[in-house]
């Protein structure tokens, strides 16, 4: 049912669990798999070298938790992909999702936000508000 399913990575403790149910599902569904991971915008009035220094610490730590869910997401029959990209998260999701055809968005419901109260986080809920394809949020 599903071919091409993208995984949202923040490398929160919710992204982690969804990593865990996207890996499952590619396994059932011999599906690839779609990493995305997006970072903030460095403000370019920062000049340099302070605007690579940040650039530099953006990118790293996206790759870390990238690498960091590549290792828990086991063996999947499909091709396996990571996106970094720069901008707002939901925005780099649903473009991602639409320019790639993915026919599932696999997301945790909370990220690394403070507002632990909140049951759906601010990227969270715009995917689900604006997605042409299925979402499936992870609690
Ligand atoms: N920078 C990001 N790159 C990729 N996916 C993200 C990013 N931020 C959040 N997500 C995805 O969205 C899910 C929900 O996170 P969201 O940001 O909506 O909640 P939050 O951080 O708790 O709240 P908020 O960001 O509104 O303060 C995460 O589990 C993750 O799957
Ligand atoms: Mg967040």
């Amino acid at each position: 049912m599903f071919t091409n399913i993208l995984l949202a990575v923040d490398g929160s403790e919710h992204a982690i669990r969804a990593a865990h149910i996207a890996a499952e599902l590619a396994r059932c569904h011999k599906a690839s798999l779609r990493l995305v991971a997006a970072y903030d915008p460095v403000p370019p009035y920062l000049g340099e070298p302070n605007f690579q220094i940040i650039l530099d610490a953006q990118l790293k730590e996206a790759d870390k938790y990238l690498a960091r869910t590549l290792e828990i997401l086991g063996e999947i029959p499909g091709e396996v992909n990571s996106e970094v990209l720069q901008g707002p998260p939901a925005e780099a999701i649903l473009d991602v999702a639409k320019t790639r055809a993915c026919d599932l968005i696999v997301m945790g419901s909370r990220g690394l936000g403070q507002f632990t109260g909140l049951l759906l986080g601010s990227q969270s809920q715009k995917v689900v508000q604006h997605a042409d394809c299925p979402v499936l949020i992870v609690k």
